[in-house]
C-alpha cells in the first residue's frame, strides 16, 4: 500500500474567497497546498471591472499568511452591460484569467448574472478575440426545470448553441455534477475543459438526508449548487477525474459560509473543502485505485488549459488519518467544513 504521496504543487482552478476578515481565516487553507487558484467574483457587490479585480486581488496578496507565494488568478463576473472594452482590459491586465457567466438567479450571489446571453455577444466576441476563457456556471434557472435536471439541460439549451457561435472560445464547464456533463466534455469538438470538486467524486444526494451510518436528516452542509446527484454521475465524474483526459482538472468550488446562514430555514448553497481538499482528491483517486492519476488532474491539466506554466515545488501526503473539526474561525462566526467530524486517511504533511 502506498504509503506517501509527493505530487507537483497543484492548483486549485475554481475557488470562493470571499472577503475581508472570513477570506483572511479561510485563505491560508488554500494557500497551504495550492500554488494558485481562480478567484470566483461573485462578491457583494459582483467584481464585474477590472479595475475592482485589481483592488481585490491586492486585498487577497495582503491576506496572504506571511512567506506565502501564493498567487491568486482572477476573474470578472459576467454581466449584460459587460462591454469590449472592459473584455480588451482584462485580457492586458495579465492577472484577469477568465470570465464567470452566472446564469442569473442560478447560486449564491448570481442576482447580478446574466438574464439573456444574446445581450453578451460583444463581450463574448471580444472574449473570443483576444482568447480569454468562459467559465461556466451550467445551470438553467427556470423555475419549471427540475433542480436535478438543471445541468444536463444547459448543455443542449445554452453551451451547444453558444459554442456553435463561438467555436474558437475556451469554455470550462464548472464543477461538473453528471454524466451527461462528463460525456460532453470528453466528445464535443473544440476548446473545452472542466473543473470536477471533491464533494462531487465523495458523495452522491443521498448525503444530503443521510448521515454515513444511515440516519436520517436534513444536512445543510451538504447542499450546493449544482446539487449533489445520484450515484451512477458520481461514478461518471470519477471515471471522468481519473481518466487521464486533459480536459478534467481539479477546481474545488469551495465555498464557505457563516454556520448561521448554512443551518437556516432556507440554508444558503456552497460547501468549503479548502482545509482538506487535496486530502479529499487522494481519498477518491485511491478508491478508484488511480492515485498514479492525481498528480496529472491536480496539478497539470488546468495550468495547461489556462496556458499558464506548470508549478514547480511539491506537496506531500501521507497516510495519516485525521478527522476534520466541527467548526473554523469565520470572521466573527464560524463555518463548518463539509464532512466534518468524519475521517481521512490521508493527510498532507509537507
Ligand atoms: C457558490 C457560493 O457560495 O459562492 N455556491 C455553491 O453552491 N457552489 C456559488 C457557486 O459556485 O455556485
Ligand atoms: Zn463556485
Amino acid at each position: 500500500m502506498t504509503e506517501r504521496l509527493t505530487l507537483t504543487r497543484p492548483d486549485d482552478w475554481h475557488l470562493h474567497l470571499r472577503d475581508g476578515a472570513p477570506m483572511a481565516d479561510v485563505l491560508p487553507y488554500t494557500a497551504r497546498q495550492f500554488a494558485r487558484a481562480i478567484v470566483m467574483p461573485n462578491l457583494k457587490p459582483p467584481v464585474t471591472t477590472v479595475a475592482q479585480a485589481a483592488a481585490y486581488r491586492q486585498r487577497i496578496l495582503a491576506a496572504r499568511p506571511p512567506d506565502s507565494d501564493f498567487e491568486p488568478l482572477m476573474t470578472l463576473y459576467l454581466t449584460d452591460n459587460t462591454t469590449a472594452d472592459e473584455i480588451r482590459r482584462a485580457k492586458e491586465s495579465g492577472f484577469v484569467h477568465g470570465v464567470k457567466l452566472y446564469p442569473a438567479g442560478a447560486t449564491t450571489n448570481s442576482d447580478a448574472g446574466v438574464t439573456d446571453l444574446a445581450r453578451c455577444a460583444r463581450a463574448l466576441e471580444a472574449m473570443q478575440d483576444v482568447d480569454l476563457p468562459l467559465q461556466v456556471h451550467g445551470e438553467v434557472t427556470r423555475a419549471e426545470v427540475d433542480v436535478f435536471d438543471r445541468e444536463a439541460r444547459f448543455i443542449d439549451d445554452v453551451l451547444e448553441p453558444l459554442r456553435r457561435d463561438f467555436p474558437a472560445l475556451r469554455v470550462v464547464f464548472e464543477h461538473i455534477t453528471t454524466r451527461q456533463a462528463a460525456d460532453y466534455v470528453r466528445d464535443a469538438p473544440g476548446p473545452i475543459g472542466a473543473t470536477i470538486t471533491a464533494h462531487h467524486l465523495l458523495y452522491n444526494r443521498n448525503a444530503l438526508f443521510l448521515t454515513p451510518h444511515g440516519r436520517a436528516g436534513v444536512r445543510p452542509h451538504y447542499y450546493c449548487l449544482p446539487v449533489l446527484k445520484r450515484e451512477p454521475h458520481r461514478q461518471a465524474l470519477v471515471a471522468a477525474a481519473t481518466s487521464g483526459n486533459p480536459r478534467f482538472f481539479l477546481g474545488t468550488d469551495s465555498a464557505p459560509h457563516p454556520k448561521g446562514e448554512k443551518e437556516s430555514a432556507c440554508g444558503c448553497a456552497g460547501c468549503f473543502t479548502a482545509a482538506s481538499a487535496l486530502e479529499m482528491y487522494a481519498t477518491v483517486f485511491e478508491a478508484a485505485g488511480a492515485l498514479d492519476k492525481l498528480e496529472a488532474f491536480a496539478s497539470f491539466h488546468g495550468a495547461d488549459f489556462y496556458r499558464l506554466p506548470r508549478n514547480r515545488g511539491t506537496v506531500t501526503l501521507a497516510r495519516e488519518p485525521w478527522t476534520l473539526p466541527s467548526e473554523l474561525a469565520f470572521g466573527d462566526t464560524a463555518v463548518v467544513p463539509l464532512a466534518a467530524g468524519e475521517t481521512l486517511p490521508w493527510k498532507i504533511v509537507a
